[in-house]
C-alpha cells in the first residue's frame, strides 16, 4: 500500500470522512508531531464553491484560540493544489459515538460537556463568527476530558444572509443548483438546526445555543427534543413523515421531564429554554448560558469539569480508568484522600468491595501506601459491614468525627459492626446528623436530602 503524503506530513490513518473532505491522522515530519489533517477530497475541484468552503473554514479559524475549540495549526496546498487544513489531533471519540454507545449521559458530564461546549462558543460568538453547525459529531472529547469543538465548514460571520442561499427546508439542495450525490451533507444537519437557520434568516449567536439545546436534551434524555424516542425499529415514530426541519419550525418540543424524569427542574429550564422558537425568547449570550450550566454543575459535583466528562468517557469505555491524564488536574478532593486511601485500600485489599464506578480513585488509593498520620477508621473485616451514602445533591461525609468521603459516590464505607455517628455537611446547607447501626455482612444505605439554600434556583431562570 503506498504511503499518503501531504509534503511534510505522513498520513497514519483516516479519521472520518464528509462530503467534502476527508480527515486523516497524520505525522508532521521531521518534528514527530501528531496532527490531524482536513483535505479536500480529490473528486471536488478546490475552485468549485464546494472546494472553497476549505479556505473559508481556514479564514475563520485563523481567528480563533480557545481551549474548547480545536486549532489550526497551518493551511498548505499539496503540489496538485489539494487544499488542506492542519489542526490539533485531538485524542478521543466525538460525542455521537460516546452517545451511540451509551444513549443518554449522567447529568453532572451532560452538564460538564454542554459547558465545554458553551464556553467554546462564547468565544466564537465574542469574534463575531457563528458556527452552525453544533452536533454530537462535531464535538469531540479528549480522552483528558476536555471538549473540543470542531469543524468550522459552515461557520459564518454573523449578521450575514444565512443558509438560504445554500439550504432549502426540504431537499437541503443550493438554491437553484443540484447538490452532487452526498454534498447535502455540508450543508448541516437539520435535527439540529435552530427555526431561523432553516428559515434561510439571519443567525446570530443565539442559533448556535438552539442546537446545544438540542445536543444537551439528547444527551440527557436520549432523543432529541422534536423526535419520539425511536422504541421499535420496525414501526416509524409517529411525526416521522414530517421532516425534521418541519418539525423543528413548527412543533413544541416534548417537556424534558416527560422522557428524562430524574433530570433537575433548574436544568431542565435551561435546556427547554435554548429550545424556544423565536431567538429573542432564548438567553441572550453563550456566557450567560455557560453561567448557568456552571452554576448547576457546581450543584451536584465538586470535580472539575474535565474530570466529570473522563468519568463519562470511562465508563463508556473510550478511556482508562488507570492514566490520570494531564489535562484532567488533580482531583478535587484530594484533601480527603489521605482518609479515602486508608479506607478505600483496606476496603480493596481486605474485604474486597467493588468500586467499579470509582475505579479511578480507587485505582491509584489502592496503589498508594497509607499516608502518616492519617488514621484510617477502626476496620474490623471479621466483622465488618457496609454503608452507603447517598446525599442530594452532594455532601462531606464524616463518620465518628472522621471525614471519609464526599457523596454522591456510591460505594460502601466499610465500617465496623455496631453504632456510628454520620454527619453530612454542605457549605451551603445545614448540617445533617444521623447515627446508624451496622450490621456485620450488611450494607446499609443512609438516602439523605440537604437543605441547600437559599432557594437558589427558584425563580433564576424567570425572565
Ligand atoms: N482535530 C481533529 N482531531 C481528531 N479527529 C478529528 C479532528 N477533526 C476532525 N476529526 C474527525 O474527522 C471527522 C470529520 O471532521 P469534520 O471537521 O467534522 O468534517 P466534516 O465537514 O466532513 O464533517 C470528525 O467527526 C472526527 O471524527
Ligand atoms: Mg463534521
Amino acid at each position: 500500500m503506498s504511503e499518503i503524503r501531504f509534503g511534510n506530513y505522513r498520513v497514519v490513518e483516516v479519521l472520518g470522512s464528509g462530503a467534502i473532505s476527508t480527515v486523516y491522522r497524520a505525522v508532521q515530519e521531521p518534528l514527530g508531531r501528531i496532527v490531524a489533517l482536513k483535505a479536500l477530497k480529490t473528486q471536488i475541484s478546490p475552485t468549485s464553491s464546494f472546494g472553497e468552503q476549505l479556505d473559508r473554514e481556514a479564514k475563520i479559524l485563523r481567528d480563533l484560540a480557545h481551549p474548547n475549540v480545536v486549532l489550526l495549526l497551518d493551511v498548505a496546498r499539496t503540489a496538485a493544489g489539494r487544499p488542506f487544513l492542519v489542526l490539533e489531533s485531538v485524542e478521543g471519540p466525538s460525542l455521537e459515538q460516546l452517545l451511540t454507545k451509551k444513549r443518554t449521559v449522567p447529568v453532572e458530564a451532560a452538564l460538564a460537556v454542554a459547558s465545554g461546549i458553551c464556553a467554546g462558543l462564547e468565544h466564537i460568538h465574542e469574534r463575531g463568527v457563528v458556527h452552525r453547525d453544533i452536533k454530537p459529531g462535531n464535538v469531540l472529547l479528549s480522552s483528558a476530558g476536555v471538549v473540543k469543538i470542531i469543524d468550522f465548514g459552515i461557520a459564518q460571520r454573523a449578521r450575514t444572509a444565512s443558509v438560504s442561499d445554500a439550504f432549502g427546508s426540504e431537499g437541503i439542495t443550493p438554491s437553484g443548483r443540484i447538490a452532487p450525490e452526498g454534498v447535502k451533507d455540508a450543508f448541516g444537519t437539520p435535527a439540529y438546526m435552530s427555526p431561523e437557520q432553516i428559515l434561510g434568516d439571519f443567525v446570530d449567536g443565539r442559533s448556535d445555543l438552539f442546537s446545544l439545546g438540542v445536543v444537551l436534551y439528547q444527551m440527557l434524555s436520549g432523543s432529541r427534543p422534536f423526535e419520539a424516542p425511536a422504541k421499535d425499529s420496525m414501526r416509524p415514530p409517529a411525526g416521522a413523515d414530517r421532516s425534521a426541519a418541519q418539525r423543528i419550525r413548527r412543533d413544541t418540543p416534548t417537556p424534558l421531564r416527560e422522557r428524562a424524569p430524574h433530570v433537575p427542574r433548574a436544568v431542565e429550564r435551561i435546556v427547554m429554554r435554548l429550545l424556544e422558537k423565536s431567538p429573542g425568547e432564548r438567553y441572550t449570550s453563550a456566557s450567560d448560558v455557560l453561567e448557568r450550566l456552571q452554576r448547576e454543575l457546581r450543584a451536584m459535583t465538586r470535580d472539575d469539569p474535565a474530570s466529570v466528562v473522563r468519568g463519562a468517557l470511562v465508563l463508556a469505555g473510550f478511556a482508562t480508568a488507570a492514566k490520570r491524564s494531564e489535562g484532567a488536574g488533580p482531583s478535587s478532593s484530594r484533601r480527603l484522600v489521605g482518609a479515602r486511601r486508608a479506607i478505600v485500600g483496606h476496603a480493596v485489599i481486605l474485604l474486597g468491595f467493588v468500586i467499579g464506578v470509582l475505579a479511578i480513585e480507587g485505582g491509584s488509593a489502592a496503589r498508594g501506601t497509607l499516608e502518616p498520620g492519617s488514621r484510617p477508621l477502626e476496620l474490623m473485616p471479621a466483622e465488618a459491614g457496609g454503608l452507603r451514602v447517598l446525599a442530594t445533591p452532594w455532601a462531606y461525609v464524616r463518620v465518628d468525627g472522621q471525614q471519609v468521603e464526599t457523596t454522591p459516590f456510591a460505594r460502601p464505607i466499610p465500617l465496623s459492626a455496631g453504632k456510628h455517628w454520620i454527619t453530612l455537611t454542605h457549605p451551603d446547607a445545614p448540617p445533617v446528623e444521623r447515627e446508624v447501626v451496622i450490621i456485620t455482612n450488611e450494607t446499609i444505605m443512609l438516602d439523605v436530602t440537604m437543605a441547600v439554600g437559599p432557594a437558589a434556583d427558584a425563580g433564576k431562570d424567570a425572565r
